[in-house]
């Protein structure tokens, strides 16, 4: 059934008149409809035998073979850092799912994972992890601390593109070789590429006046855009790009010491990072915008991660969540469990009862049971832009580029 189902929508992707609509080969609302719609472009075109023949002789299913490359930092991070920094993360850190430090900044499991899982696909082995990797999933190229900034960290996302471009070409010469890289040329042109970074980039300049920020904001979307082009411009087609979070309600941020309480909202949130965050968003799902223009063949999906994490805190009763703004693993008790110089791992961490509802893990890094709640948002698609889930995403058929 899928296997038609696929066919269908890939009879109606290269024929419906999605591109005008800005959304490339997504914009095909539901295959019946589009369905419709392509007939009547082939009618008015006097038919098409290869349209037709893809549609009434559906070829059979293949398995459905998902590859993902994930750009990023620690929030989609399975343990790059940890692999490159030879870092032995120690319990508490995993101990919730994994039951044992898996290089994840968290408890638990990451909405990468947690995508991954709805994709019945494998978590992502990092790019940098020397043993055990398994890349026949894809790659993750994620590494905590990363920002979109060249050298802003030793693993900016310019960097982690041209690992990927290294990736791709050692895969290429491979299979010159008559050898069997990991993942196939297929397999790079039909992989989502997603993409989680400007978190630390907002964060590093917001001692300066709020100005300077928002001047150095556009430079953050740019680099993101970059890659998007550069990426595409290899054969990448499918693209999955997640805004920032609500970093004016991390506890990391809420403790910093402040003259008076002016700059809070009614949830508790400090509304400068909120602003900053909020204003990068808005910049980059209009940068998607722009690509979606120019790159007809290409989909490309925005996901509005701060509203769902900004829900998080505001409605945070409706989730079971008593104290929103309280760290799980931190120090020095309310209001936020956080102290810059004790942190989460240290000696004299004070760490939350086991199963106990908290967002914060250490002060930056959501735990596991707020990430399966952002995940089960993010997997809806209501909050992306053009309106599709992932997993539609990856059963779509990008048009030949031959
Ligand atoms: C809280 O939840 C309600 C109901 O789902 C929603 O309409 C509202 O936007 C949420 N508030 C925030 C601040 O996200």
């Amino acid at each position: 059934m899928a296997g038609v189902a696929a066919a269908v929508v890939l009879a109606c992707l290269r024929y419906a008149p999605d591109a005008a609509a800005g959304y490339g080969f997504l914009a095909v609302a539901p295959p019946v409809e589009a369905a419709r719609v392509a007939a009547v472009a082939r009618a008015a075109d006097g038919g098409d035998a290869d349209a037709a023949g893809a549609r009434d002789d559906p070829a059979p299913a293949r398995p459905s073979s998902v590859v993902i490359f994930n750009f990023g930092d620690s929030n989609s991070d399975t343990g790059g850092m940890a692999a490159v920094n030879g870092m032995n993360l120690n319990l508490p850190e995993g101990r919730t799912f994994f039951r044992r430090p898996t290089g994840r900044l968290s408890d638990g499991r990451l909405v990468i994972d947690f995508i991954c899982e709805s994709l019945h696909t494998p978590y992502l082995s990092p790019y940098l992890k020397a043993l055990g990797a398994d890349f026949s999933n894809g790659v993750n190229f994620a590494i905590g601390g990363s920002t979109a900034t060249p050298g802003g960290s030793p693993f900016s996302l310019d960097v982690q593109l041209h690992q990927w471009l290294y990736f791709r070409a050692r895969s290429m010469e491979m299979i010159n070789l008559g050898q069997r890289p990991p993942i196939d040329r297929e397999g790079f042109r039909k992989a989502i590429y997603t993409i989680d970074i400007g978190q630390n980039d907002i964060s590093a300049y917001m001692h300066l006046p709020y100005d300077h920020v928002l001047a150095k904001i556009p430079g953050f979307v740019a680099q993101i855009k970059y890659t998007i082009e550069t990426l595409y411009s290899h054969g990448a087609r499918k693209f999955w790009i997640h805004g920032t979070g609500a970093l004016g309600c991390l506890p990391q941020k809420l403790a910093f010491p402040r003259d008076d309480d002016t700059d809070l909202d009614a949830h508790g949130c400090l509304n400068t990072y909120n602003a900053a965050a909020k204003r990068f968003n808005a910049l980059l799902s209009d940068a998607c915008a722009q690509l979606r223009r120019r790159m007809v063949d290409a989909a490309l999906v925005f996901v509005d991660m701060y509203t769902i994490k900004y829900d998080l805190v505001a409605n945070h009763t409706m989730h079971g969540i008593e104290k929103p703004l309280m760290v799980c693993c931190g120090y020095g008790g309310p209001p936020y469990n956080y102290n810059h110089f004790k942190a989460c791992m240290s000696a004299e961490m004070q760490l939350c009862d086991v199963g106990a509802r908290f967002i914060s893990w250490d002060g930056v890094h959501l735990t596991e049971a707020a990430n399966a709640i952002v995940a089960a948002k993010v997997l809806t698609g209501d909050y992306s832009t053009p309106r599709v889930t992932i997993a539609r995403l990856v059963n779509s058929t990008p048009p030949n580029d031959d």
